[in-house]
């Protein structure tokens, strides 16, 4: 039976780990090749391994997703690769600082926060969308989160970049919805990832209370979505913010 993504080319950064990781898999499950951009070496090449182990096609593209010529080469070495851009996440983020609250919060960490999570989905985009109309069209899933629909106690860097993402992907919908390319956005609430390791311990009551379904999410759960929102079944879709978040949003 053909796979939903056979010769399609797929680019994901914040691939090395987390839902990245699990994306990257489960795009290569579904017969596309698969550049994963990250800065970590040995972690995103153990994924290459284990694609390429299992017959597909994967690169590790060494890429800080806040530094404009490595993301234009990170597409670049895509594209030179297999001769197209069919797919991408756009999913590298960090968590900065969540409990610290705003007069106290450095402008350190706001810098750090936004360069990631926001800049790095304007660059992503940037460079993608040239790529994917050359290729005849194609989907962008950018990564928010719950954080990008509603506010939270301290950490407002994050939220407010995840607010932006969502701004990124309404703007970039619209300039593309006639020529092919739909950009979509999905907004995961507690995934059991390293960033939730970085939040979660101390708090679990507290966390697990917030999602009706009664548990956290699992990174595959997201990749799935992500699939979804980049395959033919969401052909009429874009712009959207998707929640992948056992309810929390529903309250
Ligand atoms: N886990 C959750 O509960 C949750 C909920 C909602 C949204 N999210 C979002 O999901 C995304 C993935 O996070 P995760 O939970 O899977 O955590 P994770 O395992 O820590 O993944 C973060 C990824 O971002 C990459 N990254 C960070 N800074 C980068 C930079 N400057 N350049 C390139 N890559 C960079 C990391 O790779 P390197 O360190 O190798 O560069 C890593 O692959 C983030 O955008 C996060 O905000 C997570």
């Amino acid at each position: 039976m053909a796979r939903t993504f056979e010769g399609k080319v797929a680019l994901i950064t914040g691939g090395s780990s987390g839902i990245g990781k699990a994306t990257a898999l489960a795009f290569a499950a579904e017969g596309a090749r698969v550049a994963i951009a990250a800065r970590r070496a040995a972690e995103s090449e153990a994924i290459v391994k284990q694609i390429t182990s299992q017959g597909g096609e994967a690169i590790f593209v060494q890429t800080d997703i806040t530094q404009a010529a490595q993301v234009e080469r990170l597409v670049k070495t895509t594209v030179d690769k297999w001769g197209r851009l069919d797919c991408a996440l756009n999913n590298a983020g960090i968590i900065g600082t969540p409990f610290v609250p705003t007069p106290t919060y450095s402008q350190e960490t706001w810098d750090q926060v936004i360069n990631v999570n926001l800049t790095g989905v304007f660059l992503s985009l940037k460079y993608e969308i040239p790529a994917m109309l050359a290729s005849g069209g194609g989907a962008i899933v950018n990564m928010s989160s719950i954080a990008g629909q509603v506010g939270g106690w301290g950490g407002i860097a994050y939220y407010a970049s995840k607010h932006g993402v969502i701004g990124c992907t309404k703007a970039a919908a619209l300039e593309n919805a006639t020529k092919g390319i739909r950009v979509n956005a999905v907004c995961p609430a507690v995934i059991k990832t390293d960033m939730a390791d970085q939040f979660v311990p101390g708090q679990e009551e507290k966390f697990l209370a917030a999602h009706p379904i009664g548990r956290f999410g699992e990174t595959r759960e997201v990749a799935d979505a992500v699939l979804f929102l980049c395959s033919d079944k969401a052909s009429f879709m874009t712009g959207i913010a998707m929640p992948v978040d056992g309810g929390l949003l529903a309250r």
